[in-house]
């Protein structure tokens, strides 16, 4: 290859020599530069070339800008090969300018710093416990307890408990100690693994075992925006500070730990991941945030993500797990998860990610694009039950997982409103704030303190500060029924709206109100669940109108998994001492990983499948009713939608038997790219077929169907591949509102052998009298499809909006 040495002195340069490194320093900005995208027929010789050769041959295009190889060595910060062809470096602008100009170069530009965060909710409200991990592994509808477990055994069973199988896992790194992640009684690492244990502080490439068999991590792009790690913060080395890593690595392949027990002896039992005995590969590129206290939380820098990927897909990962997002819907052409993770597709790794903690509002998801399956969060049927008891016999209903206890004994009752020192602003009246208490007024009672205001876990501290005894915590009209609690350091509970109402009676309406909180108590089976969280990101998809997202819900509230060992449950670490080896975290990040889980199981009994057959498979398996037989449903109580919850609430037993599947390649994808228009953005030099060629975009082979601004009638094009009976037949069933309706050409679909393939057109016409709105935002209305035969239904969701 021919560079061109074409020196030209930029403007730094002419400045005096003296001041000459410090301006170098502040012009520099990291720059990505792209060398001619990787394509469909980049040959697998091209792919594995020497990571050093290509490291030097990125340097070069540095040399002929930098002063010195050093200096060139030094800017390089990344090399990427398997998600995309080209590196990442600190350039001025006008060495950019320059590369930009050099042979083979298809474009630079600058990288915008994207910063992506960990998908967990308020980790303050974070809470430590010990037990029994997914009790809801199976079905929820139709089978008796007892055969969901067997029907789940089963599935592990033959799925071999996802031994041959690797889940990728880009987060915030791992705790290797933990008994979670032992290697005990497994086989050697499986022989395609190629990647590397990375030593570093407080982690040496000895750490690796059976069990974890890879670990990285990224600090290139991190270091580059905020200079070096506070190594107070976090460990520079694939070792987990925060803990969240940690957390969703034992979620997907987390070995089982019996009689582990609880921080105040709560929830005991067995904790397991999903896929137990397979192998791990840390990919650490979460970061804390510089300068914070580290429970603020977390950042991951886009070079620094897109360089975890393309490391992992060239390692040999089978699933890639990613609880990360950016914090609003970010575009195809700056979303490296979304650039990585097609590429992935090529190699049939199954990339699965959080949807984002942005509800209940509608339309911010994270990782919206048609090859990721998109991951929701709802509830289990679990809750740990506090009830309070008021004298006079009423019981109100509470939730707590503190470990600390009151005797049954009655304490004064008061608002926090009532009991605060004189002087306060009324619009800090009532949520418990720092230093807000009389102690003369607190002593020795229970106060009702209102969320809203202030972190939860301060309250409590306040309650303890000015002598309380007790404290409820209770939710504002706004935040209705969906309650957090956490390991609180005096006994509490909290309340949902409704009955912060009723205790605000009982106090008024009582001459000395008294009351004392029952012990936590975990209770399973609980009605109706799953439901879904309220925090868990909506659609609709507004990066990508044609693709109906999330995907599918898993569960994501009070998930129990491995923790640090070194970290308090609430993790205020200069307050909680208390050291927790599991630990009870909300949040998409927990729903992800229960579905890397199922996709490792999916893999392991079907290894044939492609990662867009896996996906379809959990899709059109997923369940849409509840324990108690009614529809799925939304934290306000209405039914949910396919909005909130995709497809439903993901089922690995029958996701293993889906029927048909809805297949496509790295090459549909490709195309799909181009039926949107945005190839570029995914560095592929890809020659898109002429327009009449091209297919819609609603053509792409989906499980899901959305179609935008529908008028009149529209037909799409789709094609089931037969994995059930070799001989089966199937029928075609659908409903929708009243807005449009939903037929198939044809409508019966007779196979007579495994891996037929059978297309049908499937048309949806828009009724007389479907609301205009033109001008607001798209209003969609809802539907779905099934082909149905003996044992199976296949069922996609259609999502429609009109003009
Ligand atoms: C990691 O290993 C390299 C090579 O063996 C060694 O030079 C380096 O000091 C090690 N780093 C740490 C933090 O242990
Ligand atoms: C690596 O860590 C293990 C466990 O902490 C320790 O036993 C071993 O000596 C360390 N190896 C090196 C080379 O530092
Ligand atoms: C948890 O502990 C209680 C009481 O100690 C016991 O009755 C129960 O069987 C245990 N549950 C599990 C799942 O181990
Ligand atoms: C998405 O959610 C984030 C965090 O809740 C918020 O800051 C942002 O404004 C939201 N964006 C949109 C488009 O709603
Ligand atoms: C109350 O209002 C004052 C003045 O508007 C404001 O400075 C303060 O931050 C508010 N306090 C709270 C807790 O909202
Ligand atoms: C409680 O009593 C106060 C006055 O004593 C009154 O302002 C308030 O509206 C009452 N609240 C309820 C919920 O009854
Ligand atoms: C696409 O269009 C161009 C110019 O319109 C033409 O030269 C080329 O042959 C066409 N390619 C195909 C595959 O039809
Ligand atoms: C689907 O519709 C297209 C035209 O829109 C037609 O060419 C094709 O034959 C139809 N396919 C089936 C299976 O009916």
């Amino acid at each position: 290859m021919i560079l061109m040495k074409n020196i030209i002195f930029t403007t730094c340069l002419l400045l005096l020599l003296s001041t000459l490194a410090s301006c170098t320093k502040l012009t520099n900005q990291i720059y990505i530069v792209e060398l001619g995208g990787l394509d469909e027929t980049q040959t697998q010789r091209e792919l594995h070339h020497d990571e050093e050769e290509i490291e030097n041959v990125h340097r070069s295009y540095l040399s002929s800008v930098k002063e010195s190889e050093e200096e060139a060595k030094a800017s390089l910060l990344y090399s990427y090969r398997h998600s995309m062809k080209g590196f990442a470096a600190l350039l001025s602008r006008e060495e950019a300018k320059e590369v930009s100009e050099m042979e083979g170069v298809v474009r630079v530009h600058k990288s915008k710093g994207m910063m992506y965060s960990l998908h967990t909710t308020r980790s303050w409200e974070f809470v430590g416990l010990e037990g029994p991990l997914n009790p809801n592994w199976a079905d929820y509808e139709e089978l008796s307890s007892h055969q969901k477990i067997k029907n789940g055994q089963d599935l592990l069973c033959r799925a071999n408990y996802g031994q041959n199988l690797i889940v990728g896992m880009i987060d915030s790194g791992v705790w290797p100690e933990s008994k979670s992640f032992s290697d005990e009684g497994m086989e050697p690492v499986p022989q395609k693994w190629r990647g590397i244990c990375q030593n570093g502080t407080a982690f040496n490439s000895s750490q690796c075992n059976r069990k974890i068999i890879g670990a990285r991590y990224y600090l290139q792009g991190y270091e580059s925006q905020y200079g070096p790690l506070n190594e107070e913060e976090d460990y520079k080395s694939a070792r987990d500070k925060d803990g969240h890593g940690t957390h969703t690595a034992s979620i997907v392949a987390g070995r089982a730990v019996p009689s582990a027990s609880a921080i105040g002896g709560f929830a005991n039992g067995t904790a397991s991941g999903g896929a137990p005995m397979a192998r791990i590969a840390i990919y650490k590129a979460c970061w804390p945030i510089k300068g914070q206290s580290k429970h603020k939380g977390n950042v991951c820098i886009d070079i620094d993500l897109l360089k975890a990927m393309d490391d992992a897909i060239g390692d040999g990962v089978d699933v890639l797990s990613a609880s990360i997002g950016y914090k609003t819907p970010i575009p195809y052409k700056d979303d490296v998860i979304g650039r990585a993770a097609l590429h992935a597709t090529r190699k049939n790794i199954v990339v699965v990610c959080s949807a984002g903690n942005n509800g209940p509002l509608p339309s911010n998801l994270s990782n919206i694009a048609p090859w990721i399956i998109t991951v929701g969060a709802s509830t289990v049927d679990r809750s740990f039950v506090a009830p309070i008891m008021l004298q006079g016999g009423t019981i109100i209903e509470g939730r707590s997982i503190t470990p600390v206890h009151m005797p049954n004994s009655f304490y004064p009752l008061v608002l926090a409103s009532q009991v605060e020192l004189p002087g306060l602003p009324t619009n800090a009246s009532g949520f418990c704030l720092d230093n807000s208490l009389d102690p003369k007024k607190v002593k020795g009672k229970i106060v009702v303190c209102m969320r809203g205001e202030g972190e939860n876990i301060r309250k409590g501290l306040e309650v303890e500060r000015a002598g309380g005894v007790g404290f409820i915590l209770g939710n504002n009209e706004q935040l209705g029924n969906t309650l957090y609690y956490a390991a609180y350091f005096i006994p509490s509970t909290v309340v949902t709206y409704q009955n912060v109402l009723k205790l605000i009676q009982y106090i008024n309406s009582s001459s000395n109100p008294m009351a004392y909180i029952l012990p936590g108590t975990t209770v399973l089976n609980t009605r109706p669940a799953p439901l879904l969280a309220s925090f868990s990101s909506r659609g609709p998809n507004i990066i990508d109108p044609n693709i109906l997202k999330p995907d599918i819900v898993a569960p994501g509230v009070d998930i129990l998994a491995a923790w640090t060992a070194e970290d308090g449950p609430t993790k205020v670490t200069n307050i909680d001492k208390r050291v927790v080896k599991y630990n009870i975290l909300s949040g998409t990040s927990m729903a992800c990983p229960h579905v890397s889980a199922a996709a490792i199981l999916l893999k392991a009994i079907h290894p044939t499948w492609t990662s867009a057959a896996i996906r379809s498979a959990l899709i059109t398996t997923a369940g849409t009713t509840d324990n108690t037989g009614n529809p799925l449903t939304d934290t306000n109580g209405d039914p949910a939608t396919p909005f909130a919850i995709g497809a439903g609430h993901f089922n690995p037993v029958k996701a293993a038997d889906p029927g048909l599947v809805y297949d496509a390649s790295y090459m549909d994808y490709l195309l799909y790219t181009c039926s949107i228009g945005a190839t570029q953005y995914f560095q592929v030099t890809y020659k898109c077929p002429n327009s009449t060629s091209l297919p819609e975009p609603t053509d792409l082979n989906h499980p899901s169907i959305q179609i935008h601004r529908l008028k009149g009638t529209k037909n799409i094009k789709r094609t089931v591949t037969n994995v059930g009976k070799s001989t089966s037949v199937y029928t075609f069933t659908a409903k929708s509102s009243e807005e449009f309706s939903i037929t198939a050409t044809p409508n019966i679909l007779a196979f007579n052998h495994v891996g037929q393939k059978i297309s049908f057109n499937i048309t949806v016409t828009a009724k007389m009298g479907q609301i205009s709105n033109k001008d607001g935002p798209a209003r969609y209305y809802f539907g779905w499809y099934a082909w149905t035969n003996k044992n199976h239904v296949v069922r996609s969701q259609v999502a429609v909006s009109f003009t």
